[in-house]
């Protein structure tokens, strides 16, 4: 078993963007002032959420409650045409907020039904509404667009975004690739109810997360509607695009099944999909009960290098093997139901799906996670394994690198052994049940483990996930 799969195909060196530096943090007027309302002073809302690795993914002043995505893809002249509407909340009384999108062009944009100004600044959409938004007062935005979306290259040289293939588009945003199909307030921290509903040239399918509320054929184009309702983060909701073999059913535990598979791929991923009830059935053992109502697979034919654990709804750019499958699923619990609110936390995410292929192939006839353990602590100092440390990779050219899969995942292992396997257990169903549908950080982990256990866990944290270079042998 190779634990170190997802890794992109064409990592490469950091480079990082020199631009990316600063997070501009609100000044804190609004707060001296009370009112609320048309004569309320405002202040802009922040161009970034705060987060150090993509400074400028996600916005200040608001949280998105839900989406409504009307969206039309031609994949032949991969024009996207768009209206997002948006149902939000101020969180400061608010003169001006950004939206991030990248590339298209944007036509008109209305606050609550009117006009509002807008410019384009990077990937910053800024909008000013005609009177400032009150703290605590819902508001909608509405936008209109359209062109060729054009997918980012983020730090570690992979592609993320609206990805387009032959046959339509591959969607995967993580981390900030949600901004080149949809403006959005495209960080972790946000997460919203999704509505989502794409017209496509009859005979494709587009696929996105949830439940498939309607589809309907006329003029040669098919229209999707999908909902999903739980909190998403940005970065896991996706429209796949495609020539894709639909297949639907109910699993024994009531879950919705909706898997679309490209017939290039269906082969080889039948024999793998067949197994995901009882992959959700054995991980709903492990991590507590399945966090979404729906669920299943979307199984491209395309040269992306990693696979995404869309929300409900993995997406795989060919075939996966059973240990993708269960990696994927097992962030359902871990990334997407239990969200990050900063990147550098992404071991919560990798380092748990990865443990999750360890404990799968431990209790299905394959090595025990303290093999794979083993054989990875027996990798020299100089290996890439122990470059840095996951509960601190440096920069976003690090997230998804060996240290975050497999040394995070080593992590856990070690909390496994120090607290047995009872603990371990109650611990990550804790973790899972107690911040369902929200976040969680490293510290909350951290401090979780150390009560669950009545144990003193500090110094293992600490060397696993902090500490440079090969950690000694406890
Ligand atoms: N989170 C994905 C997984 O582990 C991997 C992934 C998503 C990824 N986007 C990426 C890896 C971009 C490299 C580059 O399943
Ligand atoms: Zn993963």
């Amino acid at each position: 078993m190779t634990p170190l799969r997802r890794q992109p195909a064409r990592r490469r060196t950091a480079v990082l963007r020199p631009g990316a530096v600063l997070a501009t943090v609100p000044v804190a007027l609004a707060a001296l002032v009370g009112a609320t309302g048309p004569t309320a002073v405002g202040t802009a809302g922040a161009s970034g959420a705060g987060d150090p690795y993509f400074p400028l993914s996600g916005n200040g002043g608001y949280h998105v409650r839900h989406y409504d995505l009307t969206l039309g893809y031609d994949p032949s002249s991969r024009h996207l045409e768009g209206r997002a509407s948006l149902a939000a909340r101020a969180t400061q009384n608010l003169s001006r907020f950004d939206l991030d999108l990248t590339g298209m062009k944007v036509t008109g944009v209305t606050v609550d039904g009117t006009r509002a100004a807008f410019r384009r600044d990077g990937q910053e959409l800024v909008v000013t509404p005609g009177r400032t938004v009150g703290a605590g007062h819902d508001f909608r935005v509405t936008v209109t667009y359209g062109g060729t979306p054009k997918p980012v290259t983020d730090p570690d040289g992979s592609a993320d975004g609206w990805i387009p293939t032959d046959d339509g588009a591959f969607v995967a945003g993580e981390p900030q690739g949600a901004m080149t199909w949809f403006p959005a307030n495209s960080h972790p921290k946000d997460k919203s109810s999704y509505d989502i509903t794409i017209t496509v040239p009859q005979g494709r399918t587009a696929v996105a997360g949830g439940e498939l509320l309607g589809q309907h054929t006329a003029h040669g184009r098919t229209t999707f509607h999908w909902r999903e309702t739980q909190p998403t983060a940005a970065y896991l909701a996706t429209a796949t695009v495609g020539n894709f073999q639909v297949e639907r059913y109910t699993t024994r535990d009531g879950i919705h099944v909706y898997n679309a598979v490209d017939p290039r791929e269906a082969k080889a991923a039948a024999p793998v999909l067949k197994q995901l009830p009882s992959v959700l059935a054995w991980e709903s053992k492990l991590f507590g009960p399945y966090p979404f109502r729906s669920a299943g697979s979307i199984v491209d034919h395309a040269n992306v290098g990693y696979a995404l654990e869309t929300q409900t709804r993995p997406l795989y750019d060919s075939a996966p093997d059973i240990d993708t499958l269960v990696h994927e699923s097992a962030h359902q619990w871990f990334g997407d139901s239990v969200s990050l609110t900063a990147w550098k936390d992404i071991w919560l995410n990798e380092g748990f799906a990865t443990y999750a292929e360890w404990l799968y192939e431990e209790q299905h006839g394959g090595d025990s996670a303290q093999k794979t353990f083993d054989s990875l602590y027996a990798r020299p100092a100089s290996d890439e394994l122990w470059a840095y440390p996951p509960g601190d990779p440096g920069s976003g050219a690090n997230i998804f690198g060996t240290p975050v899969y497999a040394r995070g995942a080593m992590t856990l292992h070690e909390l496994r052994k120090a607290v047995g396997d009872r603990d371990f257990f109650r611990i990550l169903r804790a973790w899972a049940a107690d911040h369902r549908g929200g976040h969680g950080t490293t510290a909350q982990f951290v401090r979780l483990a150390g009560q669950l256990s009545g144990k003193h866990l500090d110094g293992l944290f600490h060397t696993w996930l902090f500490t440079k270079g090969k950690p000694n042998r406890a």
